[in-house]
């Protein structure tokens, strides 16, 4: 653990868990509920590691094209995780955030997440990201459309980082995503420019503790250049 390099913002796709479901001959909802366990325990293991930032996607804007029962079985279990298993975490620490166009998802689930918001805003060890109705292209349309209405004719970077849903947050080290799937599906396309990306094969239900671990080890080997020369090069000029 001594040298490890805890990434200051970790984003995961939590992808994976229909399949798991699948595999044991049983409903994709209850894939979903046993994420929700996992998301929890990662979570709780982020505020152990020191993660400052931390952003699940957790319903993207193209996720709608589920079957209705899937969706609305989605909302009942981000409702439930709110009022409960969550109020628990923000106890310790924790600051619950959301990303997304919340105002398209039912009243009832905007009522939750306003009021864990409110309950968890002045607390510091972890900001916990919840991408909820979240597209990566939509924010960054939003982010255009609040700098034109702002009086912008010609939009610059810092226009659109500016006018991001959380424009505070900073970009995400590492991107995670789970279940063997090798692609981004709409999640934080402006603010992961430069982040390092993992992949694995784990379907998020059996994610672990250790298998986080593990894509820490491997950010923690990797060499960022951003566009610049790599850091032994540096050393030895
Ligand atoms: C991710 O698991 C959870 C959400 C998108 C809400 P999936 O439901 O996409 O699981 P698979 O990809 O169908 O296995
Ligand atoms: C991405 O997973 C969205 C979330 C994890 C919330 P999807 O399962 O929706 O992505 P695709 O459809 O396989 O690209
Ligand atoms: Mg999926």
């Amino acid at each position: 653990m001594t040298n490890l390099k805890i990434p200051s913002h970790i984003g995961i796709i939590m992808d994976g868990n229909g399949r798991w479901a699948k595999m044991q001959n049983k409903k994709r909802i209850f894939g979903h509920e046993k994420g929700a366990e996992v998301a929890e325990k990662i979570i709780q293991y982020s505020t152990d590691i020191g993660v400052r930032y931390l952003t699940l996607y957790s319903f993207s804007t193209e996720n709608w094209k589920r079957p209705k029962d899937e969706v609305n079985f989605l909302f009942k279990l981000f409702i439930k995780y709110l009022e409960t298993r969550l109020r628990k975490i923000i106890s310790k620490g924790v600051k619950m955030r959301f990303s997304g166009n919340l105002s398209e998802l039912p009243q009832d689930v905007q009522k939750s997440c306003k009021k864990i918001q409110e309950i968890s805003k002045d607390n510091k060890k972890l900001d916990l990201i919840m991408a909820l109705n979240y597209g990566g292209r939509q924010e960054i349309i939003n982010a255009a459309n609040n700098a034109i209405k702002n009086g912008k004719s010609e939009i610059t970077e810092d226009d659109i980082s500016l006018n991001l849903y959380l424009p505070d947050v900073p970009d995400p080290d590492l991107i995670i995503r789970t279940s063997g799937e090798i692609r981004l599906s709409n999640f934080l396309l402006w603010q992961s420019a430069y982040s390092e990306l993992y992949f694995t094969k784990k379907l998020w239900p059996d994610f672990t503790e250790n298998d986080y671990l593990e894509a820490i080890k491997e950010y923690t080997k990797r060499d960022r250049r951003f566009g610049g020369i790599g850091s032994d090069e540096n050393a030895n000029r």
